[in-house]
C-alpha cells in the first residue's frame, strides 16, 4: 500500500545551509534548471515534485502557464499558502505521484523536476511519464545530486584514511556522501545518463558546482572577501559545468524519445 501523504517538515527537504558554498550551489541550480527550461510567456511548464512551490511560482512569474505537482499534502497547503492573495499569476497546484502524472500526452513544453528524482520509489517510471506529457519537442529538465562527485570522493578518501589508516574513531551520523534516508537512489552520472536516456534524446548534460561540503573548501570561501569567494566559487562551477561527472549536481536535458507503449506504468 503507498502512503498518501508523505507528511515531510521543511526541514527534511530545504537546505538548512547558509554557508556561502552551499547558497552557491543552491542558487546556481535552480538558476540553471528555470533556464534549461526555457520558459516563458505563453508556455506550459510543469514542475514534478514542485515541493513548497518556489520555483513554479518564479516560471508564472515569468509568464508561464504553470503545474506544480507534487504528492505530499503538506508541501501543496505550503505552496498554496504562499500563493494566496498574490495579484500575479499563480500555478495550479494538484496532488500528484511522479509515476502516475494526471496530464494527457504532449501536454506541457517543458518539465522541469529539481532535486526530487532521488526520492522516487520508481525514478525510471517518473521520467518515461515526464516525457509523455511534454510534447514532441518539448523538454524535460532534471537536476540530480552526483554522489560520485569530487567532494564526494575526497571526503570519503579523507575519512578513509582517518579512520582506516590513523585508526581515529569513526564518526557519526551521516556523512557527506552517504545518501540521506529519505533517497530510494544512489545516482552518479552513468545512472542518471542511463535512466534519462531510455526514454529522452539528450541535449545538454551539465554540472553545478564543484567541492561543495569539502572542510576545507568551505572554511577558506568563508574567510575570503565576498567578491573574491564569489569569483572563486564561479570558476569553479565554471569547471564543474564542462565536467558533469565531477560536479555537486547534474542537469540533463532533452527531448521526449518517440512514444513506447511499454514506458509508462500505467
Ligand atoms: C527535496 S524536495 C525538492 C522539492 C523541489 N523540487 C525543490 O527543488 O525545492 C523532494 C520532493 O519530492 C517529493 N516526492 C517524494 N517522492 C515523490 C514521488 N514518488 N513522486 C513525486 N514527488 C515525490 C517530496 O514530497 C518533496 O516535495
Amino acid at each position: 500500500m503507498r502512503v498518501l501523504d508523505l507528511d515531510r517538515d521543511m526541514s527534511d527537504v530545504i537546505p538548512t545551509g547558509t554557508t556561502r558554498d552551499s547558497q552557491h550551489l543552491f542558487a546556481l541550480m535552480t538558476e540553471r534548471t528555470l533556464a534549461l527550461a526555457q520558459a516563458g510567456p505563453g508556455r506550459r511548464v510543469l514542475d514534478v515534485a514542485s515541493g513548497f512551490g518556489q520555483d513554479a511560482r518564479a516560471l508564472s512569474k515569468g509568464g508561464a502557464w504553470v503545474v506544480g505537482a507534487e504528492p505530499s499534502s503538506r508541501m501543496l497547503g505550503w505552496a498554496r499558502l504562499q500563493s494566496a492573495g498574490l495579484s500575479s499569476p499563480q500555478p495550479a497546484w494538484v496532488q500528484a505521484w511522479s509515476h502516475r502524472l494526471p496530464f494527457a500526452d504532449s501536454s506541457f513544453d517543458a518539465v522541469i523536476c529539481k532535486g526530487a528524482i532521488d526520492h522516487f520509489d520508481q525514478p525510471e517510471a517518473a521520467i518515461a511519464e515526464m516525457a509523455r506529457v511534454a510534447r514532441p519537442q518539448g523538454r524535460v529538465v532534471l537536476a540530480i545530486a552526483n554522489f560520485e562527485s569530487l567532494a564526494c570522493r575526497v571526503v570519503r578518501g579523507m575519512d578513509t584514511i582517518r579512520e582506516a589508516w590513523l585508526a581515529q574513531p569513526v564518526r557519526r551520523g551521516r556523512r557527506h556522501y552517504d545518501v540521506p534516508a529519505d533517497h530510494f537512489t544512489r545516482y552518479e552520472i552513468d545512472l542518471m545518463r542511463e535512466q534519462a536516456s531510455r526514454f529522452l534524446e539528450l541535449e545538454r548534460c551539465e554540472g553545478v558546482s564543484l567541492a561543495w561540503g569539502i572542510p576545507a573548501w568551505t572554511r577558506a570561501v568563508e574567510r575570503l572577501p565576498a567578491a573574491a569567494a564569489a569569483r572563486a566559487l564561479q570558476l569553479l562551477s565554471a569547471v564543474a559545468r564542462r565536467m558533469p561527472s565531477l560536479a555537486d549536481v547534474v542537469l540533463l536535458a532533452g527531448r521526449p524519445r518517440a512514444r513506447r507503449a511499454s514506458t509508462t506504468s500505467r
